[in-house]
């Protein structure tokens, strides 16, 4: 799942998008032998520790280098994470259940495909220009 398209080009970001991704796959390998219902309560409880650390250190990152966009990216991290406290409802509400899965997957599956590919993708080339790595980082 993880492609070389996604990497960022900054460690500590790349390291943590791997990690997410870690746990997704194992999300859809449990769907594939039927254990997903156990699987979703430990992605839930995984994203709900990842969100506080990764988009602080996003959100740190951004500050430090004058990133004009901070707000904006910021702005989406607040949708993620109020997408996140639905499914968390949803899972207190009713427990795990095939729609909570499909669910969380679409969130992660579109999470991937706008926000890390682009938006983060479109931070770390700003920081890394900034900080003058470029070059280095595309050798
Ligand atoms: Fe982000």
């Amino acid at each position: 799942m993880w492609t070389d398209d996604l990497t960022v080009g900054i460690w500590e970001i790349d390291t943590q998008h791997r990690a997410l991704f870690a746990q997704l796959e194992k999300l859809l390998d449990a769907c594939m032998v039927g254990r997903e219902l156990e699987e979703v309560m430990e992605m839930i409880v995984f994203l709900d520790g990842y969100v506080d650390t990764h988009f602080e250190a996003e959100e740190r990152l951004q500050r430090e280098g004058g990133y004009p966009e901070y707000e904006k990216h910021r702005a989406e991290h607040l949708i993620f994470r109020t997408n996140l406290e639905r499914l968390k409802a949803e899972l207190v509400e009713s427990g795990a259940t095939r729609d909570l899965v499909l669910r969380v997957n679409q969130v992660l599956i579109d999470w991937l495909k706008t926000h890390i590919r682009n938006v983060d993708a479109a931070m770390s080339e700003f920081l890394l220009k900034k900080s003058g790595q470029l070059a280095d980082m595309r050798q």
